[in-house]
């Protein structure tokens, strides 16, 4: 059934019934305000143990999220930025990154502050011409880092012709889909490993929520990325999922 529904829907609805049984029936999305979840036993857990980790109000915005970008995981975080951080926790010291030249500069300010100084180098091209692209991929690239349409010059990158050097080099694909949002592109779909969003813009809509959103393809980097998260620390908030 879900597979019929029209994005408006899976706005609301994501792929319908959602997984959680709330108390009461509550139809609207009930706010779990709580830090800790009570363990119904010695080694039983209801699913949710603690709300860093994660929390029911929080997993219904992640699994509409998932139906929206067509993503096996989302991870809602407290914002944009906290989003691409940990997907930085990916790769280890050595590994080069080759990115859209005009990036959000906050993107880029965290590559050079906090990347760099971990270790990871950054290399910045026109992602719209792909023999570019190609040319500057050293044996060190481990992932392209994407942006289309870039802003603020609004250059277009193919991802299909970036998929394909991503199989011949080994790599991985994160695309940052805040402008367009799923509503115009789903870069899961066109070939991106990874879409990060700043929640904060289109998909929040009304300039009054702060958040982020990693939505991956694939069991193992949904498992780093949520390790990565509970580590640090970036959840979005209880409150936020309900409005
Ligand atoms: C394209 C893009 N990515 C990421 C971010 C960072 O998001 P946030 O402000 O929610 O941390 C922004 C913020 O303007 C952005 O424009």
């Amino acid at each position: 059934m879900a597979e019929n529904y029209q994005f408006e829907t899976r706005c609301i609805h994501g792929d319908g019934g959602f997984v959680e049984e709330h108390p009461y029936g509550a139809v609207s999305v009930p706010i779990f305000q709580t830090a800790t979840f009570a363990h119904p036993g010695i080694g039983k857990s209801t699913g949710y143990d603690y709300s860093r980790e994660s929390n029911p109000t929080r997993y219904e915005l992640e699994s509409v999220m998932s139906s929206l970008e067509g993503a096996d995981d989302s991870i809602a975080c407290a914002t944009g930025m906290a989003a691409i951080g940990i997907c930085l926790e990916l790769f280890g010291e050595g590994s080069h990154i080759l990115c859209t030249e005009d990036l959000y500069g906050g993107t880029v300010r965290m590559f050079k502050s906090i990347g760099e100084k971990r270790g990871l180098k950054f290399s910045y091209v026109d992602t719209s011409d792909i023999d570019l692209v190609r040319k500057n991929i050293r044996k060190e690239t481990k992932a392209l880092y994407i942006e289309t349409p870039s802003n603020p010059t609004m250059r277009i990158t193919d991802f299909a012709e970036m998929r394909k050097l991503a199989d011949e080099f080994g790599l991985l694909i994160l695309a940052d889909n805040t402008f367009l949002s799923p509503y115009f592109q789903k870069p899961l779909q066109l070939g991106a490993d990874i879409v990060v969003h700043s929640g904060t813009k289109f998909l929040g809509g009304h300039n009054d929520v702060l958040a982020g959103f990693v939505c991956v393809k694939g069991k193992e980097l949904s498992e780093k990325l949520r390790y990565t998260y509970k580590t640090v620390g970036c959840s979005l908030s209880d409150m936020l999922p309900s409005r």
